[in-house]
This record gives structure tokens, C-alpha cells and sequence, in this order.
């Protein structure tokens, strides 16, 4: 006699007792997931009140000495009047952007390509991923993963109460980004960042609220300043430095210079002191022993502190060096800046040609406006890394050879781009995209594919393209940076047009 098969009757007749007594559904089922019969286990299983069975089953289930089972009487993976979004049926290289939203659940179909997907899943996942589930037909080969969401992170919380926290992306979460790492903070009103330095250079926005950021360098000249939301600090790697919020508390993005960057292997003043002999203490800083005696016990991280007074001169210490002052400063008050703007959107660029202390950081911050195209371009020299304040967006890679892939963005995720491949962003959703691109470089460039073309040879490029005179005519000569498009991702699957 076969266990399962005993097992099977009674987990039938308990399935149909549970049906009854009406168990409410666990919670993850208002994000949408698939239940029931699942991997020969049929949900939800009777309550034991003693262990009986046995964990193994015997040789008598080996294939070749098992009964066989017969297909047609078995469990079946069709799915029935699975629900299509319009546009899904459209040809996959038209590759439109897909809104699973009102799909439940999503299918993972476009056009000729794809199947239904039985099996389990949270729909979540793939209505906030719809290209990944159900990619573009002209998306190929093999790129590796080039988007986190932040809300995948672990966050640490401070030390104390309720003083705030620090999540992160690096090279654990997001391997191919090796040039750039992110870390998203909170400090409670009046909070700390712990005194600190790094090995990495250290870029931060502004996200919410104000802080006040204090630094010295390796000649003895000090910095400090107030910078609020949208505006811009960097600390050089080694620099030390710190930062606390003010009383309405902050949230602020740091970009480092290292993938590898951790924001739990920093250089911490509490352990420095902790860390080296008393005696060497009471020499260093010409104290009696026991003026060590209230060190913390351990590292403080971010922590509450006592208010910041108003009045920054009551903050401001100078040696005979004098302060960072000039072009050499720390921050730049990046809010104050007017972007630049175009039909579709606006844009700001940062780099060392206004904020030269951030050497190797140039910055754009981009606003696309529904149905705009951040256009088609590649950095020369750079990674990109990016990063997604508010919106719904879409970016797909090409790198050499013959690989690309459509990645899906929303307000809290980052994005890496590899030097040289080519890639757009297009919003995907009803509000303003707004998003941040950051680069290794001393100057924010990028290549413009329209543009490229447009100063090629004409010849050259109806040879290589077969595009009509009238797209080849109409090549814009300067950069667009960005196009205004349709709000209605799928009009082309009804015969209307993309722009
Ligand atoms: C701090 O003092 C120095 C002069 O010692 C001055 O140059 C600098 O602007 C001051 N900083 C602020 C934020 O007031
Ligand atoms: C600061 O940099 C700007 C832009 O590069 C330059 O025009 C200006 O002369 C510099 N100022 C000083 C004091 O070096
Ligand atoms: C977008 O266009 C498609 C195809 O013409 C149409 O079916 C759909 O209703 C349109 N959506 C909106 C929101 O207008
Ligand atoms: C779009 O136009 C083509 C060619 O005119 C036609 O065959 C097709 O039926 C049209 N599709 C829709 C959805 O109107």
C-alpha cells in the first residue's frame, strides 16, 4: 500500500472540512498570488494534533516500478480564459509598454511569444515588472540584472529611539554595478550620522528636509553649511565628516564612488576611540584617564542628538588654514539652480565644471513627462547609475554582443547602465518621471543616437538603415534630450501613433 495514497483520500476529505469552516485569507492574498493545488501538495492540509507518517517514501515510487500516472485524469496546467491588457496581442518587437494593473493575474505573453503561467507566483512582482515577465520581442541574449529596488533592502535601523535608518544597494544586491553603490538614510529630527570617513567618495542628495554637514580636509581648512532638499554635498574619500538633521529631520541618497562601498564598514569616531589604548588616549589628547570613562560602549551609527542652533556661525571653527571656501566647497545648493527645459521635460546637469570638489561626479536630474522618451544614447566613459524619485519608467540596455533587455522602474529603485551601452527611459506611467543619473566622469556627456545620425552622411546612413528620405531628413542636428510621446502606451496597437 503507497502512503500517498492513504495520504492523498485524507487530505481531500480535511481540504473539504476546511473549506467549510471558511479560514480567512492570509494576508499576502491582497497583493495577488496564485493558490490551491500546487507541486502534487493541495492546500490547506489537515491540522494534526499528533505526528504520524513518515518523512520518505520507499523504492516502490521509483520511476519504472511506480504505477504510471494517466495524463488525462491527472492535475492540469491549463488556464482558462486567461485576461489579456490591451496591446498584449500586438507584435512583441513593437515592444509596448504593457499596464498588468487591471490584470488578474497578468500573463506572460506578447504577441506570438510567451504562455500562460499556471504556477506559483505573486502577481505583484509582475505588474510592477511587466517587462520583465512579459519582455519586448526585440529584447535578447543575456544582460545581467541592472535594477534594485530599494524596497528589497535590508534597513538598519539607528542606535537609540526611533532616530532613523539606512538602507543600501551595492555589489551583494546588484553585482554588475561596479562603479557605484547607493544608500537611501533617514535621521530623526536633530539626528546624527555618526562622526565618519570612508575609502569611497561620498555625492549625496538631498531627498527631504534639511541637514547641517560639517567636514575638514588634509590641510587643516574647515567646512560647514545648511543644504536642503535638492541641493548637494560630497566628502572626498577619507574626508571626515558629519551630518545632522535639523528639526523637521531628513532623507537624503548618497552615491559612492565603489561598488563595493558598505555603509557598515565605515570609519567610526566612537570606535576609534574604543579601539586604541587609554593610555594612548590620555597622551593624545592630554587628559587624565578617567576622562575616557563615558566613551559609548560601542559604535553610535545614527543617533538623537542635541538641536543644532540656528545661527551657523556658532558652529563654524576655523584653524590658521582657514575654511574650504570657493570652488573648492563641499556643497552646492543645486535647488537653487533653474533647469533647463525642453518639450517633454526638464533637465540639470552637476559636474565638476560648476561643483569641482566632486571630481569625478556628473549628475543629471530629469523630469520626462508622461509619454515622453528620455531619448536613445550611451555614456563614453561611464557607468551610469541612476536612481527613481517619483514615477514609472522603463529602460531598456543594449550591450555588445547582441544582448539587450527591458528593465522596469518605480519610485524608490535603482538602475545601472555599463559604459558605452545604449539605452533610453521613457515613462511609462500618468505622473512626472523624475529621476537622477550619475556618472564617473569630470563632465556629464552623453552620445545622442539622433544626433549621431543626423551628422553622418546621409548616404551613409540610408546605406546602413534603408530608412526613408523623410526620417532621414527630419534627423534633429542638436541633441533633443528628451521627446514628448503619446500618454497611451498601447496606441499603437490600435492603429494610432507613438508620438
Ligand atoms: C566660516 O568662517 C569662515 C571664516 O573664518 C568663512 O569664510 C566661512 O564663510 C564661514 N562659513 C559659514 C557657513 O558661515
Ligand atoms: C571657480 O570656477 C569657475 C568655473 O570654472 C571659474 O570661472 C572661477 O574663476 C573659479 N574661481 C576661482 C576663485 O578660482
Ligand atoms: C489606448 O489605445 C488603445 C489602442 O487604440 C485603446 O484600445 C485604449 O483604449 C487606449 N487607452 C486609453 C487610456 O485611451
Ligand atoms: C490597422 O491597420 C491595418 C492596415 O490598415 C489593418 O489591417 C488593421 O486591421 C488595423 N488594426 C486596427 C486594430 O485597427
Amino acid at each position: 500500500m503507497h502512503h500517498s495514497q492513504s495520504l492523498l483520500c485524507l487530505l481531500t476529505a480535511c481540504w473539504q472540512s476546511a473549506r467549510v469552516l471558511a479560514l480567512p485569507a492570509p494576508q499576502i492574498g491582497s497583493y495577488g498570488e496564485t493558490t490551491g493545488a500546487v507541486g502534487g501538495v493541495t492546500p490547506p492540509i489537515p491540522t494534526a494534533t499528533a505526528p504520524s507518517g513518515s518523512l520518505r517514501g520507499d523504492s516502490s515510487l521509483l520511476g519504472g516500478n511506480a504505477p504510471l500516472p494517466d495524463p488525462d485524469k491527472s492535475d492540469s496546467a491549463v488556464v482558462s480564459n486567461p485576461q489579456l491588457v490591451t496591446g498584449q496581442e500586438a507584435d512583441a518587437k513593437l515592444g509596448l509598454y504593457l499596464d498588468f494593473d487591471s490584470a488578474n493575474p497578468p500573463q506572460p505573453i506578447r504577441g506570438a511569444n510567451g504562455n500562460t503561467d499556471p504556477g506559483p507566483r505573486t502577481f505583484e512582482y509582475e505588474k510592477l515588472n511587466p517587462d520583465l515577465f512579459a519582455p519586448p520581442g526585440t529584447d535578447t541574449g543575456d544582460m545581467p540584472n541592472l535594477m534594485w529596488p530599494m524596497g528589497l533592502s535590508h534597513n538598519r535601523p539607528g542606535t537609540g529611539k526611533n532616530s532613523g535608518w539606512a538602507r543600501q544597494q551595492n555589489t551583494e544586491v546588484l553585482p554588475a554595478a561596479k562603479a557605484m553603490a547607493g544608500v537611501d538614510m533617514r535621521l530623526a529630527p536633530n539626528a546624527y550620522r555618526e562622526l565618519h570617513w570612508h575609502t569611497a567618495g561620498e555625492w549625496a542628495l538631498m531627498l527631504k528636509g534639511c541637514v547641517r554637514v560639517a567636514a575638514i580636509d588634509d590641510e587643516g581648512r574647515s567646512f560647514v553649511d545648511d543644504v536642503c532638499a535638492g541641493d548637494v554635498w560630497f566628502f572626498p574619500a577619507g574626508i571626515p565628516h558629519s551630518i545632522q538633521a535639523f528639526d523637521e529631520g531628513a532623507e537624503f541618497l548618497l552615491v559612492f564612488d565603489n561598488g563595493d562601498f558598505s555603509e557598515d564598514g565605515t570609519f567610526l569616531v566612537t570606535e576609534l576611540f574604543l579601539r586604541n589604548p587609554v593610555e594612548v588616549l590620555s597622551k593624545d589628547f592630554r587628559a587624565p584617564v578617567d576622562a575616557f570613562n563615558n566613551l559609548p560602549k560601542d559604535q553610535l551609527y545614527i543617533f538623537n542628538g542635541t538641536p543644532a542652533p540656528k545661527d551657523i556661525s556658532e558652529q563654524n571653527t576655523t584653524s590658521s588654514a582657514g575654511a574650504i571656501t570657493g570652488n573648492g566647497s563641499l556643497t552646492y545648493h543645486w535647488s537653487q539652480q533653474r533647469p533647463y527645459t525642453v518639450p517633454g521635460g526638464s533637465v540639470k546637469i552637476l559636474d565638476p565644471l560648476t561643483f569641482p570638489a566632486a571630481k569625478m561626479f556628473s549628475a543629471a536630474l530629469v523630469v520626462v513627462q508622461p509619454g515622453a522618451l528620455r531619448e536613445i544614447h550611451w555614456h563614453t566613459t561611464s557607468d551610469e547609475w541612476n536612481f527613481f524619485l517619483q514615477g514609472s519608467g522603463r529602460i531598456t540596455v543594449y550591450g555588445a554582443p547582441a544582448s539587450s533587455r527591458t528593465y522596469d522602474f518605480t519610485a524608490g529603485d535603482v538602475g545601472y547602465v555599463p559604459v558605452a551601452c545604449g539605452h533610453y527611459i521613457e515613462n511609462t506611467g500618468t505622473e512626472d518621471l523624475i529621476f537622477l543619473e550619475v556618472l564617473q566622469a569630470p563632465k556629464f556627456t552623453d552620445i545622442s543616437v539622433a544626433q549621431w545620425l543626423a551628422l553622418t552622411p546621409k548616404q551613409v546612413v540610408k546605406d546602413h538603415l534603408n530608412l526613408p528620405d523623410s526620417v532621414v531628413d527630419a534627423l534633429p542636428k542638436e541633441k533633443p534630450l528628451i521627446l514628448p510621446g503619446n500618454t497611451n502606451s498601447t496606441a499603437l496597437a490600435g492603429n494610432g501613433t507613438a508620438f
